[in-house]
């Protein structure tokens, strides 16, 4: 009896201090004060936050709350009940990845809100405050008045400070796969990017973007926006209000719901995340997205999760070459096809084989409605025998990479995963490309949607049962859930190599990956698939190309991080080619990373250190101009002379008018060296550098 007293003394209390000073500004900082944020409420009781950066605001004062179905929503008259900040330092190390370990530091504030009004339901804000950008998500106690929620909307605003460059790709609820739009914020015009002439699916409903968005402003600061741990929630998509330079958390719907996300309390959603940094690079070195995620819940997978290069049955279907379905008379994946890619394989240092179009089906995929029940992902056309595959392959130290097209058949995939992963699991499979073409079944869901996140993550989980790592295409976007769950090893999620073989608009232009590089690739990996040698294919596709230098395609392996890197053209493009010895050499798995300069959209250059050796593998990219850039080693190892093998463009080298003139030389460098690199345009470099013996 005497302790409930005394708590509704203490909620008069402070009750009382919330009526007679409206500001109660709560201020947490980073760890190396350069980030802070703080909080307050609002005259209305509204939750609401800034961000400093070295005590210049970087987002004004943002509002933050919930629109609910069938309730009040969940915005205003709040107060304070409890506010606690706590600090966490911890070097966790990554199971494969750009580095080995990762230094995740930040100090937390925990504010604990509650209505005034009637229903007196809850609502928590963490905020998370690192060195390099900060995340904050909301959390759903449990509570009296709160059972069963259903979001409407999110309203989580970014209210920016100004009119700021922006590198960003429209809020698509189906697809990623769009070119990167460079243009002020106030030109953000994501619905003219409407009705993609190459997209199997697309649906932009608002003027909205996707994250990552990277911006830069006046003062030359750059901020990503992003999220941290989409798991059970929606896709955030940011809605920009051009005129109040202002984002609004966009979450994707569902034509089937009148409600964008359905949790039971307690929960807690996504974080949403900014990075924050002078110079472009550090947004790629920074670890925050992964920081956010839980740690890892599978335990060692290292005896089945393994990073490498793959060649594949692939290009050729993309090319025209081939076919992915057997009907058509021009059937790619036969097991003698899948042989020979193993014999070049294991030839050149690659360890694994993907194979596409290896399964029944594939004649009622693209332009069908009724596409569930015609994928089964265990039944090998007559031409393919998988399990000889498999074999041939293991004698000769190359694993195959299945493959599951669901044609974004969902129940169909979800009903057969258990029986297509055991398959794997009793081949000795421990990696499947899997991809989501065309619009999900069932009729009037969205890739980005709750139900979606949901499919994705519980195939992953799944798939982990069967030892099976998992490289989605056409996925839901990365948010760092590889820490969690390692077996998430790569996905596309952007504009691949693919659509320089098809798409009607050109391809994938000079500027495109040094705008990847800032944007996309800080989610996480890419399945990009370089490594095009044949950069005209007028054999096949004479008004396509790839739209970059040879040498740009060999510094891809290094710019574009991936654990699983696809050597992707056609083998016999490889053979008697000197540049190829690159792709032989180059690691996939690394000790540490360095971004060594950067501008986004204009060029990048990052060094990596292989994990399983002293070698350093450096690869610069340029956009569709020339330049000169100096390179400075001193991030080597002192006192040693490395052996360097340079990669870089031909005199005249262009990547049009010629882009295979490639000129290799050998010399030898030290931490002290200094070197010139000349890009032509849509250009690159690679360089390998071995420790002398
Ligand atoms: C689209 C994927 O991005 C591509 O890599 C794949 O070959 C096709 N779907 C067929 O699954
Ligand atoms: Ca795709």
């Amino acid at each position: 009896m005497k302790y409930i007293q005394l708590s509704v003394l203490l909620f008069a209390v402070i009750m009382a201090s919330c009526t007679e000073k409206q500001s109660q500004e709560i201020v947490i900082a980073s760890p190396d004060n350069s980030i802070e944020i703080k909080f307050n409420l609002s005259e209305k009781g509204e939750p609401i936050y800034l961000v400093n950066y070295k005590n210049k605001e970087v987002i004004k004062s943002s509002t933050l709350g919930f629109n609910l179905k069938e309730l009040p929503s969940l915005k205003e008259d709040f107060k304070i009940i409890n506010s606690a900040t706590s600090s966490f330092n911890e070097t966790w190390q990554m199971p494969w990845g750009e580095q080995l370990d990762v230094v995740n530091n930040y100090n937390e504030l925990k504010i604990e809100l509650q209505e005034t009004s009637e229903l007196k339901r809850k609502l928590n804000i963490i905020f998370r405050v690192f060195n390099d950008g900060i995340g904050f998500r909301y959390e759903f106690p449990e509570q009296e008045n709160l059972k069963e929620v259903f979001i409407t909307d999110e309203n989580t605003q970014f209210n920016l400070t100004g009119d700021h460059q922006v590198w960003w790709t429209p809020g698509d609820w189906d697809i990623y796969e769009h070119l990167f739009n460079t243009t002020k914020f106030s030109k953000i015009d994501a619905l003219s990017k409407a009705n993609h002439p190459n997209l199997g699916q697309t649906y932009i409903p608002l003027n909205a973007v996707n994250t990552p968005v990277t911006m830069k402003t006046a003062s030359g600061l750059h901020v990503s926006f992003h999220e941290a741990a989409l798991v059970d929630y929606a896709d955030m998509t940011l809605k920009v209000d051009t005129t109040n330079f202002t984002m609004t958390s966009g979450l994707v719907g569902s034509a089937n719901n009148d409600y964008k996300v359905v949790r039971t309390v307690p929960f807690e959603t996504p974080w949403r995340t900014i990075q924050i940094a002078e110079k472009a690079g550090d947004l790629i070195e920074s670890k925050l997205i992964v920081n956010l995620n839980e740690p890892n819940k599978l335990g060692d997978v290292s005896s089945w999760v393994k990073p490498t290069k793959y060649t594949g049955i692939w290009w050729e279907m993309h090319l025209g070459k081939s076919s992915w379905d057997m009907a058509s008379g021009k059937h790619g994946a036969t097991t003698k096809n899948a042989k020979a890619f193993i014999d070049f394989s294991a030839k050149n240092n690659i360890g694994a084989v993907l194979v596409e179009g290896w399964n029944t089906g594939w004649e009622h995929w693209i332009g069908f409605e009724d596409r569930e029940g015609v994928f089964d992902f265990v039944t090998p056309y007559t031409d393919y025998d998988l399990k000889e595959v498999v074999r041939y392959g293991k004698e000769k130290g190359v694993e195959i990479i299945m493959h599951h097209e669901t044609s974004a058949a969902t129940q169909t995939y979800e009903k057969q995963q258990d029986t297509a992963y055991a398959l794997m699991q009793s081949l000795g499979i421990h990696a499947v490309k899997t991809g989501y073409v065309g619009k999900i079944l069932p009729k009037g869901e969205y890739h980005h949607g709750q139900y979606m996140v949901n499919q994705y993550n519980n195939a992953v989980i799944k798939a982990a049962k069967y030892k099976v790592a998992i490289n989605a295409h056409e996925p839901i976007k990365d948010t760092g859930l590889r820490r969690t769950y390692p077996n998430t090893i790569s996905r596309e999620g952007l504009r691949g190599q693919e659509f320089n073989a098809w798409a009607t608009d050109g391809g994938n232009p000079a500027e495109h990956l040094p705008i990847v590089a800032f944007t996309r690739m800080l989610a996480g990996p890419i399945d990009y698939t370089p490594g095009i040698f044949d950069i005209k294919f007028d054999k096949w596709k004479a008004e396509n190309q790839v739209n970059t230098t040879i040498a740009q395609q060999l510094a891809l392996y290094v710019v574009i991080y991936s654990p699983i890197q696809m050597a992707a053209d056609l083998i016999e493009k490889y053979e008697g080619n000197p540049a190829f010895e690159f792709i032989k050499d180059v690691g996939v798995d690394w000790q540490q990373t360095k971004v060594l300069n950067g501008e986004v959209g204009d060029f990048v250059t990052i060094a990596r250190k292989e994990r399983t050796s002293e070698n350093w593998f450096v690869g610069g990219i340029t956009d569709e101009n020339a330049r000169e850039m100096e390179l400075n080693f001193n991030f080597l190892s002192p006192n040693t002379i490395y052996q360097a093998f340079i990669y870089e463009d031909g005199k005249d080298a262009d990547w049009d008018k010629n882009p295979t003139a490639i000129n290799i030389r050998e010399i030898e460098i030290s931490n002290q060296s200094i070197i010139k690199m000349q890009l032509a345009p849509g250009g690159g470099f690679a360089i390998s550098l071995k420790p002398k013996k």
